[in-house]
């Protein structure tokens, strides 16, 4: 049998906020599979919430890192650094976009919510894997949570769809760059999962009932799938595997109606 073996291997994982967060069941599986993790909160407010999140998951730290702060991410990198010779994962799970501009009319999205979104949904992830690389001397495996609003029109999901299309394609910019160095960077697409932030989208409870109806698999995923899927894309497993985003939405993607 061929398991998945990660311990001695470390990681840092953004965007757990609560126990329903895909970030924690991606965690839970690299965890399970022995890698040391550091995870984020974006702001003191959160701090005590993800605190209890990762309680059970030994935590090698827990930082503040709101990643509109590049001083914020620069810091956490130069304390891990202080601590470890060489990291191996990053998990990529942030994004935000102001509640009025996830819903109603795309045409009147605000210059300041397109700023925004992008700021903390797309370039974050260029601006953490500028940190995480050099730590990455072993090699490295980062990935990002996207979705695919980004290829097609999901109504309302307006000014996250052109972040996650901006995100995309900074996978395979950063998967290009990186590549000789023996870091890999992927994409995780995943179906609807009742998070906080996917609550934030008008009209997220229909999609829910929506994707059985049409999904080849006639269900929604659930997010233990994600961390699954994020494992193999973290691990030796996938060792050639880079640029690209694996869709784990109950097969929605292939169907055009
Ligand atoms: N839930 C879904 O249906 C779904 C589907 C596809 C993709 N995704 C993506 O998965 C990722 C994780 O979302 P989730 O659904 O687990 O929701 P979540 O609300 O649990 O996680 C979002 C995280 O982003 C963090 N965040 C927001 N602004 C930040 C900032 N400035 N600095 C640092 N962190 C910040 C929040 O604190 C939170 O931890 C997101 O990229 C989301 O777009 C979600």
């Amino acid at each position: 049998m061929y398991t998945i073996d990660l311990n001695g291997k470390t990681g840092l994982v953004t965007g757990v906020v609560n126990k329903h967060s895909i970030a924690l069941h991606i965690a839970q599986k690299l965890q399970q599979a022995g890698m040391g993790l550091y995870f984020t909160y974006a702001n003191q407010s959160l701090k005590e919430r993800v605190e209890e999140a990762v309680v059970g998951m030994a935590p090698l730290g827990i930082f503040e890192c709101d990643v509109q702060n590049e001083g914020m991410v620069e810091g956490m990198f130069r304390e891990i650094a202080g601590k470890h010779d060489a990291i191996h994962a990053l998990v990529h799970s942030v994004a935000f976009a102001p509640r009025e501009e996830l819903g109603g009319s795309f045409l009147n999205m605000s210059r300041q919510g397109f700023l925004t979104a992008l700021d903390i949904s797309s370039y974050s992830l260029v601006s953490l894997t500028r940190h995480a690389a050099p730590l990455m001397k072993e090699g490295g495996s980062i990935i990002a949570m996207t979705y695919i609003a980004s290829q097609v029109v999901i109504p309302g999901y307006n000014v996250m769809a052109i972040a996650k299309s901006a995100l995309e394609s900074i996978i395979r910019y950063l998967a290009y760059d990186l590549g000789r160095s023996n870091i890999r960077v992927n994409g995780v697409s995943a179906g609807p999962v009742n998070t906080l932030s996917a609550r934030g989208i008008k009209g997220f409870l229909k999609m829910m009932e929506y994707y059985p109806q049409k999904a080849p698999l006639g269900r929604n995923i659930t997010a233990d799938e994600v961390g699954d899927a994020a494992l193999f894309l973290l691990s030796p497993m996938s060792s050639g595997v880079t640029g690209e985003v694996l869709f784990v939405d109950a097969g929605y993607h292939i169907v055009g109606m």
